[in-house]
């Protein structure tokens, strides 16, 4: 009440001053406060007021200040207002509402006779409006208080940053392995923000980086997808708002070994590792045959993250066998099968592919082994030819071998430990290599033979060796064109040779390939 009267009166009182002499109050202001203008920058009689300042949108974040302008010419003449609908904020120099807010900025001359823009010409009556909120959204009028009032409207949009009001998921989210997993967040702003989703150190389960969308949908949930994901609702106003949904998978144990085939020796410590991936963290135990094993003197179970380890202290032939880690959690049971053993790893050929005599060859291989090598098997033919597609194998039946009866075999005593001394790292602490050579003979020229190697130590027989490729060196041009001599004359058959078989191509790796074709041509 009480302001709705001070700006009655002040407003009547302004009215009657400026109609019964306009020109006293033009010449006080100015002589006040810019004593250097003189009378003739100021007193334009009979021009009607004009606004200099045009009516705008201004799009302001919450929180900021804006100044509305409102400039008219001539100066000094007019009572101006400002008022919101119906609400009058301010009226001339009074300030009406009693918002903190809101602040008159008044300059009762021109900046432009100091400054020199003719834009800026005229009275200003700007209206400041400080931390500015959603609800101060709307419409600003300048109102010149002529017999007619004139006036411009300014339209002020509030710019809100962007916040999310609703969260699918507050706690940890846990699913099932399998489920379809649906993750919401909802936002408000203005503009209206969107929405994207990420996930924290990895990318989303569709492969993407990120993707918007209010919400998040993983179809058959599974251990890869548990994590911490992240939506983010973004208008280009402040700081994007930001919201973690934390997924947990739960799952039954999925077991795999590190190496299903451990080889070591008598007085070693052994490890077995299985790679457990379970959801709640799974119970562990570990069994030789069917016997459970406890911590004992002898072994002992470790884990660390995912990693299980049954260590082994001063391994016995005892302990050679079969261990199963068994794995179990709420939602399942997974088992991992691995072999203790202390026979000899898998022989590995280092003799080059390709022999520099025409007759003999001088095979090299070498196996780990702990216990030293009494006994190798070596068997060598003359590589098939694969004229019906067949493939010749070795034929197992009951782990004794069977071999055809082209294969050739030669047993060779082991030539003991060559360098015990220097054991080799991890993965096969204390584990010897040991070196053997052969020179096989009556082979034919420019021939591609194929081998393999068995070793033996206290412990038995190790696995046979994978086929390793070896071929003499070619004749002279003139016996190269023998028939017997087609195994070796690969990719040269535009030079009268007989065409190779497929078969027979198949089985050579194609680098070995060129490095025959290369060496034909050289020679
Ligand atoms: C390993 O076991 C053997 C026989 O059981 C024993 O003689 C030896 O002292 C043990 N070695 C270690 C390091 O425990
Ligand atoms: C270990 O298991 C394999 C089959 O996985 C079997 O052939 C072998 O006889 C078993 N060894 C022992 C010592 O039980
Ligand atoms: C065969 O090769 C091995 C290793 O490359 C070498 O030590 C040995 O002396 C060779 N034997 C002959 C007879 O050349
Ligand atoms: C495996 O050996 C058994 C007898 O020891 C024999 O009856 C069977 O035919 C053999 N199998 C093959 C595929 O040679």
């Amino acid at each position: 009440m009480h302001a709705v009267f001070v700006f009655i009166v002040t407003l009547a009182l302004l009215v009657l001053a400026s109609v019964a002499c306009p020109s006293t109050r033009r010449r006080r202001i100015h002589a006040q406060n810019y004593p250097g203008l003189t009378d003739q920058d100021i007193l334009q009689e009979g021009k009607p007021a004009t606004f200099v300042t045009p009516g705008q949108t201004y799009r302001i974040a919450t929180g900021s200040t804006v100044v509305l302008p409102c400039r008219v010419t001539p100066a000094g003449a007019y009572v101006l207002a400002w008022k919101r609908g119906i609400a009058v904020l301010t009226a001339g120099p009074v300030k009406v509402t009693p918002d903190k807010r809101v602040r008159l900025l008044q300059s009762p001359v021109s900046t432009s006779s100091l400054t020199g823009i003719p834009e800026l010409s005229g009275e200003g009556y700007s209206l400041e409006l400080k931390d500015v909120r959603p609800q101060d959204a709307g419409d600003y009028v300048c109102q010149i208080g002529t017999m007619e009032p004139r006036e411009i409207t300014h339209t002020l949009e509030i710019l809100v940053p962007p916040r999310i009001h609703y969260v699918s998921h507050s706690g940890p989210l846990e699913v099932l392995q399998g489920a379809t997993v649906k993750m919401e967040c909802r936002a408000s702003g203005n503009p209206v923000p969107t929405v994207a989703w990420t996930r924290k150190n990895n990318v989303l389960p569709s492969g993407e980086r990120s993707v918007s969308g209010l919400s998040l949908v993983i179809q058959h949930a599974d251990r890869h997808s548990a994590g911490q994901y992240q939506c983010s609702a973004d208008n280009g106003v402040g700081q994007p708002d930001t919201r973690h949904i934390t997924l947990n998978v739960l799952y039954g144990p999925e077991v795999e070994t590190e190496r299903s085939t451990v080889h070591t020796g008598i007085g070693l410590e052994a490890q077995l590792v299985c790679i457990v991936h379970a959801e709640p963290s799974p119970q562990v135990l570990w069994f030789k045959d069917t016997a459970q094993l406890g911590t004992t003197e002898q072994h002992a179970a470790h884990a660390r993250g995912n990693r299980y380890t049954l260590v082994i202290r001063n391994v016995t032939s005892a302990d050679f066998g079969n261990y199963s880690c068994v794995a179990s959690n709420s939602h399942g049971k997974g088992r991992g099968q691995l072999t203790l053993t202390g026979t000899a790893g898998l022989a590995v050929f280092d003799s080059p592919p390709l022999g520099t005599e025409k007759d003999t060859y001088n095979i090299s291989w070498s196996v780990n082994s702990h216990a030293a090598i009494t006994e190798y098997r070596l068997f060598y033919r003359q590589q098939p030819h694969h004229h019906h597609g067949h493939h010749q194998e070795l034929i197992f039946n009951n782990s004794k071998m069977i071999y055809r009866n082209d294969w050739n075999s030669v047993v060779l005593p082991g030539a003991g430990v060559t360098n015990l001394q220097i054991p080799l790292p991890p993965p096969f602490p204390g584990v010897t290599r040991q070196k053997m050579w052969y020179t096989v003979r009556s082979l034919h020229p420019s021939t591609t033979y194929e081998a393999r190697v068995q070793a033996r130590n206290q412990h038995g027989w190790n696995k046979l060796s994978p086929i390793f490729h070896f071929t003499t060196r070619s004749n002279d041009m003139e016996n190269m064109v023998e028939p017997s001599a087609q195994p070796a004359v690969y990719g040269i058959s535009q030079q009268g040779m007989a065409p190779f078989s497929s078969g027979v191509r198949e089985k050579l790796s194609s680098a070995f390939s060129l490095i025959v074709v290369l060496v034909v041509h050289l020679f």
